[in-house]
């Protein structure tokens, strides 16, 4: 197994010479010892089939949801492109920065996500550093954010941004994934990573109106803050070939796609990774 650091971002490892499919256990042990120091590992040009992306993501815990095209290429291979097209705007929703599924219950623990198919401009992931972030706070911010929650709600962030889905039910709800039909999560802006013991931002998108605050003034603040939070020192975009895969941790980083022309197919496999109830669950959840 060949490991390499990626220099400018502060986290983030390049493995290459490895078999996920087939890890000896001493493998398996650096690997996940690398994923708690770096948060992101990168394996370029690996072609996981569904079952090898599945069984890698089994290996760090319990699957949200197996793996899961996230794609503009429609069952038929017809290609979605218009604004008002609802799969149009989640890929368009990825955009913002965000944690995964903070707007549920129980916010994942990270994702295993792989490349099949991808434009040649455009349709980059970035990756964000919530743990340099809030160490790059002064220390006044870090003991106010340290003091704060906010609830995070799909229908917030998806609202905000134009992108709610096209049908909605009588009682308001929605039959997409991430519109659950419990109260919005309320959340610490700041969480202590089970693993790491440091304390990290969990912000977002889906973040909204902090406890204690109005809604104008929250959204202005934690714009403000999502703005420090991934400003570009802190940042990776990873510029995809087909092939490649990576798995990040979603308790430290926060991501989002780049634009692309959305006339162009881009076929992205996401394989959920399910945060531990135990540390991931919401404050207004038991
Ligand atoms: C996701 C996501 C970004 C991308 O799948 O959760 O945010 O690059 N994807 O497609
Ligand atoms: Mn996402």
């Amino acid at each position: 197994m060949h490991i390499q650091d990626l220099t400018d971002s502060g986290f983030g490892t390049v493995i290459t010479d490895v078999d996920l499919a087939e890890l000896r256990d001493e493998e398996w042990e650096q690997i996940y010892r690398l994923w708690n120091e770096r948060a992101l590992l990168i394996f370029p040009a690996v072609f996981l089939d569904k079952d090898v992306q599945d069984a890698f993501a089994r290996r760090f815990g319990n699957l949200e949801f197996p793996r899961t095209a996230i794609s503009n290429i429609g069952k038929n291979g017809e290609i979605h492109q218009e604004p008002e097209d609802d799969v149009v705007k989640v890929i368009r929703g990825n955009e913002g920065w965000h944690h995964d599924s903070t707007y549920m219950p129980v916010q994942a623990l990270g994702a295993v996500f792989s490349a099949e198919i991808v434009p040649d401009e455009g349709g980059l992931t970035g990756w964000a550093d919530m743990r340099a972030a809030f160490e790059s706070l002064d220390k006044e911010t870090q003991d106010k954010v340290s003091s704060l929650s906010a609830y995070h709600s799909y229908y917030y962030s998806q609202g905000r941004d134009g992108y709610l889905p096209s049908e909605q039910n009588a009682d308001g709800t929605y039959n997409a994934y991430g519109f659950h039909d419990g109260e919005a999560c309320l959340r610490p802006l700041v969480k202590i990573h089970p693993a790491t013991h440091k304390p990290n931002l969990i912000i977002g998108r889906h973040a909204h109106n902090i406890i204690g605050m109005g809604s104008d003034e929250s959204e202005e603040f934690l714009d403000a803050l999502n703005e420090f939070a991934c400003a570009e020192e802190r940042t990776y975009f990873h510029d995809w070939q087909e092939g490649d895969a990576v798995v990040w941790d979603n308790r430290r980083l926060m991501h989002r796609v780049t634009p692309y022309d959305m006339s162009k197919p881009r076929r992205m496999w996401h394989t959920r990774i399910a945060g531990d109830p135990s540390t991931e669950l919401a404050d207004n959840y038991t």
